[in-house]
């Protein structure tokens, strides 16, 4: 398929500026979830993502191209590919179209495999390929598709390959349900187009969904079996989003699990991607977004944002950690120190000009033993003046909960997000977040834990307050930074 792609309306149009993002990647106009083909393609990032380019809602999917030198500034590329033939129709209807799927460097060109979706009663999903040598114009295959049919007979989703290179064989992995449980199932190929079922790398145990969106697994640690796996699952409660570690041997087609947890405890974040870099970097992108949310966005033409990207590492005891990754340090300016400060029982505290919408904070607290069970401290953030907008960010030590609190905090969905965190050995609670116009990321102790939430509060309210309740707390240091805009001017403008 060409570049020309003849617009069958015309895209939608940004009209309101109110909750466009300062940096983070966000499509031109229209809708976007997942995050596709991330992948390192000649000294440049080139990610794609699921794409409605004519109205902000999931519609006829396409897929979205940008790309970026450091992970930080993102330059838009015209859509890579939309739905044209009858395995990813747009005659389908819904949101019939290019589904979800990875990217591969293949002897100098840029493989993309993705899932022709065609929506009915009993939606046909299949896996295609299409190739790029110039890494912009995608050309479908003329023997697409590739998989034709789920191994599984009477499955619930065949969807999201990913695929990766081990010694002389491509494999990938697809996400699948059967009879009440998520799978990632295992294919291994020669030559991307023809493609053998290994089994299931990974399934349920009956406790974690009943189909695994986005399935991606890949090597991390010491060990050559050192692997993870991550997977968005389908009707698992609150959590959306999981990781795996442990061995796995990709001609064997089993993984041993060590370790299981969540990939983040906020409401928005989900379908997450990993991708190597040059420098070995293992680095996950995501949908800053969840299904079924409020979107007060769409009402402006647009909706959807990635996460920031973070780089994946593995601890010893076999848990990752999450960091932003290291080139977001060239948005900092304007760096505010505050040294250790008592925050006293009741006081909420603020400093004269730390404010803003578009803020980089790390806050160190230090917790001491014996804390009452109502005693908790923390921040609140896109504070209002007259106090009755704010997020709140609070530790309570009694029981080792950190929450979020985004039920007053503008337009959106409101909720409280919490994970458990213990202090480290020291005693210090570290967290480092990352406030754009609309969305909260936090990185807890080192990125042992992170927590994503979008709000969208009224773009006066800017306020930052620290506060301790039931109890004195003790801030060891507080440092922040204004972060400027990626975009030049070129989005931030109404
Ligand atoms: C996950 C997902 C994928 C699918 C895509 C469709 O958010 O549902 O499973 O391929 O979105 O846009």
């Amino acid at each position: 398929m060409s570049n020309n792609i003849q617009l069958k309306e015309s895209a939608a149009v940004v009209s309101d500026q109110r909750y466009r993002l300062n940096y983070h990647l966000m499509p031109p106009s229209g809708w976007m979830n997942d995050p596709n083909g991330v992948v390192y393609y000649q000294g440049e990032y080139h990610v794609f993502y699921q794409h409605y380019p004519y109205a902000p809602i999931q519609g006829a999917m396409h897929w979205g191209h940008a790309k970026s030198k450091d992970l930080v500034h993102w330059e838009h590329l015209p859509i890579a590919l939309e739905p044209s033939e009858a395995y990813d129709s747009w005659e389908g209807g819904g949101a019939s179209g290019c589904w979800s799927g990875s990217a591969v460097e293949d002897d100098g060109a840029l493989v993309l495999m993705y899932t022709g979706h065609v929506d009915g009663n009993t939606p046909a999903e299949v896996q295609c390929i299409a190739r790029s040598t110039d890494g912009l114009c995608f050309t479908k295959e003329g023997a697409n598709p590739v998989i034709a049919a789920s191994p599984i007979a009477d499955c619930f989703g065949f969807r999201d390959p990913k695929v990766w290179k081990h010694g002389e064989h491509w494999h990938a992995v697809i996400g699948s349900g059967e009879n009440g449980i998520g799978k990632a199932l295992l294919f291994r190929s020669p030559d991307l187009m023809q493609w053998d079922y290994l089994g299931p790398a990974a399934e349920s145990d009956g406790t974690m969904g009943d189909m695994w969106e986005c399935p991606d697994l890949f090597p991390l640690g010491d060990h050559p079996e050192d692997h993870v796996l991550i997977f968005s699952p389908m009707n698992m409660g609150k959590t959306k989003t999981m990781y795996w570690t442990g061995r796995f041997d990709p001609e064997q087609a089993a993984f041993t699990r060590r370790v299981a947890e969540r990939v983040d405890y906020g409401f928005d974040f989900y379908a997450p991607q990993t991708m190597v870099d040059d420098r070995g970097r293992r680095i996950m992108f995501a949908w800053m977004n969840i299904w079924g949310a409020k979107m007060p966005e769409q009402e402006d033409g647009w909706m959807g944002a990635f996460a920031l990207p973070r780089e994946l590492k593995v601890a010893e005891d076999g848990t990752l950690r999450f960091l932003p990754v290291e080139e977001l340090r060239q948005l900092r300016s304007g760096h505010r120190h505050i040294g250790e400060t008592v925050l006293r029982s009741g006081e909420a505290v603020s400093y004269p000009g730390l404010q803003g919408d578009s803020l980089e904070i790390e806050a160190v607290f230090r917790v001491s033993p014996g804390a009452s069970e109502e005693a908790s401290f923390g921040f609140q953030v896109r504070c209002s003046e007259d106090g009755r907008e704010y997020a709140e960010i609070a530790y309570q030590p009694s029981s080792e909960k950190l929450i979020m609190d985004r039920n007053h905090a503008g337009a959106g969905d409101g909720g409280i997000s919490d994970m458990q965190i213990s202090p480290l050995g020291d005693g210090r609670i570290k967290l480092h977040l990352y406030i754009d116009r609309t969305s909260l990321e936090l990185f807890v102790n080192d990125g042992i834990k992170t927590m994503t939430n979008r709000i969208y509060p009224d773009a006066g309210s800017t306020g930052i307050r620290l506060f301790s309740r039931a109890g004195d707390a003790v801030l060891e240091s507080l440092d922040v930074w204004t972060l400027s805009s990626i975009w030049n001017g070129k989005e931030g403008e109404a």
